[in-house]
């Protein structure tokens, strides 16, 4: 959700950071700028759009200045216009800011600004920090940062320029990330580190309440009292392949067929096979500490939450512990029954989900056990939680989530097995589902590998303007996932429902324009889902079938069908998602829509 770039040092910073800026830009994609200050000139460059429509106004006249911030923005406070687009300056054109996050309190601000003769330009909420800063000033940037933020509710990640000190970036954090970039000579500021890996793998993390200040010198950071602080470097142990699209058309194509390898790697040392168990070094709970956990709630938002639901059904069924699933913006806002025998695990791809990180710390204010389920090493959740599983499924670029999702299932999975081998697993069991996880990533490849069927199907439903997706038991979450994918990128309206409900509503829809996307492979609720496909066929549906190789009753009934591999009950949704996943796409690329930006949408949402 928007995406910040900061850079000071001996180049000229602005195409440099215009560059970087492009690997943020999944993050929001609505409007574009930028700020240099040379000498006492500070030069700002906006445009509503793209960050191509920023550059074709440039036209290749980037501003010089060796401090340079830039923003990608996904609107909030105003519509995604010109003037709304950041860097923000005051009145006296000496201070550009760029920010994510949101700002409380800026309309009470804003008036008193106002009435002290301060001219505001956009709508937004970032405006009266400029304001403030520029009445601060005291001769220190980052004096006057650290005051102004006094003065704010809300969250912020922030970049700061501004005429009165030519060689200063200040950076600042609150409740949205920002890290330092440390180069050789030069510094970076970014909201990921996507922003400077081409630069720098030596980053340092800031945290809530802390204030950086950059110069081509070095960088000192404060704390909430205004006290320096000493903060450790860590290495990006990513490649910049891994941010790069690498010959396919999309990153979300990309992301799908990286699947094998994703969940190999979320499964890497993790199989004790003899014992027939899973080995998490970050969980940070004992034996005995686990087996005094009497219930499980899952929290998340997003394709994450359908996550959850698996890994609801999965803990139920093989590890036998009551266990919830809650949307976080709701769980947060309720008053949720929480002690220390509840674990309380948030799921997060990116790990900075507004909502999904003050679940977290309400859970753990409340006493419960933490655990992230968390792709972005060092994000938010990773770092509040009392311990959890990374993904390890590489950088995901593409806004709709494909290979995060599977990881996050695989993850589970392996949780499942941990504390069901404590409980009630027996030592065969677990081994059967360790050969069955350990079968995945080639049966992953194996569905991957039918992608050009799946294309064909697709450009049939081109024009739909409506479908219905059908599952039961383990699956009924990958209807909702597959109905999600739809409507994220092709704008196609698409529910997801459990096949038995269909019957109490969604029937009435059902006619030969409407698609109905059965999610059926051969598990414990096959038989029932067969008459679920009878009853569409019967109203003149077009079916597609999710089913398992060898199906015979579905695949006699349905218009289409996509064969997955067999697998364990619990695993099938790891596999029937991914025709989901390619379906989706395809519909969406016919249809022209840009697949890695859909609109409206953004990433990581990092407001509430
Ligand atoms: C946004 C993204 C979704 C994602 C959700 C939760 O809506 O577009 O793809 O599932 O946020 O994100 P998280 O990073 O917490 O998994």
């Amino acid at each position: 959700m928007c995406g910040i770039v900061g850079y000071v040092g001996p180049q000229d910073g602005a195409a440099l950071v215009l560059d970087a800026l492009k690997r943020l830009e999944y993050r929001g994609y609505d409007s574009a700028g930028l700020a240099t200050v040379n000498h006492a000139v500070l030069t700002v460059e906006k445009a509503a759009g793209r960050i191509a429509v920023l550059e074709q106004r440039l036209n290749g006249r980037v501003p010089a200045g060796r401090a340079a911030i830039a923003h990608t923005r996904w609107a909030t406070h105003g519509a995604p216009t010109e003037e709304n687009a950041h860097p923000h300056t005051d009145c006296g054109g000496t201070i550009a800011l760029a920010h994510n996050g949101i700002i409380e309190n800026a309309a009470a601000l804003r008036r008193t600004l106002e009435r002290r003769g301060h001219r505001f330009r956009s709508e937004t909420d970032t405006e009266v920090l400029a304001h403030l800063i520029e009445e601060l000033y005291d001769g220190s940037l980052v004096g006057a940062v650290i005051a102004a933020l006094r003065s704010i509710e809300g969250t912020y990640g922030l970049a700061v320029v501004s005429t009165r000190e030519p060689g200063t970036l200040v950076a600042a954090r609150m409740g949205s990330p920002i890290l330092l970039g440390i180069g050789d000579g030069e510094y970076f500021v970014a909201s990921d580190a996507a922003a400077v890996l081409e630069h720098t793998r030596s980053v340092v993390y800031l945290d809530d309440g802390e204030v950086a200040a950059l110069t081509a010198d070095g960088y000192t950071i404060y704390d909430q009292d205004t006290a320096p602080i000493e903060k450790a470097v860590r290495t990006i142990e990513w490649e910049i392949g891994a941010v790069e699209r690498g010959g396919y058309p999309h990153f979300m194509l990309k992301e799908i067929m990286e699947q094998p390898e994703s969940i190999r790697n979320t499964l890497r040392g993790r199989l004790l096979e003899d014992e027939g168990t899973s080995r998490h070094g970050g969980i940070n709970l004992t034996s005995g500490e686990l087996l005094e956990i009497d219930r499980i709630v899952l929290t998340a938002c997003g394709t994450s939450w359908h996550a959850a639901l698996i890994g609801e059904y999965m803990l139920e069924e093989l590890a036998r512990i009551p266990t919830e699933v809650e949307y976080a913006s709701e769980f947060r806002y309720r008053n949720p029954i929480l002690d220390e025998e509840t674990l309380v695990v948030g799921i997060s791809q990116s790990g900075e989900t507004a909502d999904t990180l003050a679940a977290m710390r309400e859970a753990r204010q409340r006493g419960a056990h933490t655990l992230g389920i968390v792709n972005a090493v060092g994000s938010s959740v990773a770092r509040e939680v009392d311990g959890g599983i990374y993904l390890h499924a590489g950088p995901e670029i593409g806004v709709a989530s494909t290979k995060a999702f599977t990881s996050q299932v695989t993850a589970l999975a392996l949780l499942t097995l941990h504390i069901a081998r404590l409980r009630s697993m027996s030592v065969l069991q677990g081994r059967a589902l360790i050969q069955a996880l350990q079968r995945l990533p080639d049966q992953v490849q194996q569905v991957l590998e039918r992608a050009p069927e799946i294309e064909e199907i697709a450009q049939r439903y081109v024009r739909a303007p409506n479908a219905l997706y059908l599952g039961r038991g383990y699956n009924f979450p990958v209807a909702l996932e597959g109905a999600l994918k739809l409507k994220e990128i092709s704008y196609v309206h698409a529910e997801g429902y459990p096949a038995a409900e269909m019957k109490h509503g969604p029937i009435a829809l059902i006619d030969e324009m409407m698609p109905v996307v059965v999610v059926a492979p051969r598990d414990g609720t096959y038989q029932k889902i067969v008459s679920n496909v009878q009853e569409v066929k019967a109203r003149g549906g077009r079916v597609i079938g999710v089913v398992t190789e060898g199906d015979e009753e579905i695949t006699r009934l349905a218009d289409h069908v996509i064969a997955i591999p067999p697998t364990a009950d619990c695993l099938t949704p790891i596999l029937s998602v991914l025709p989901l996943q390619l379906l989706a796409y395809y519909i969406a690329v016919r249809r022209g829509c840009d697949v890695d930006k859909p609109r409206n949408l953004a990433k990581s949402v990092t407001v509430e």
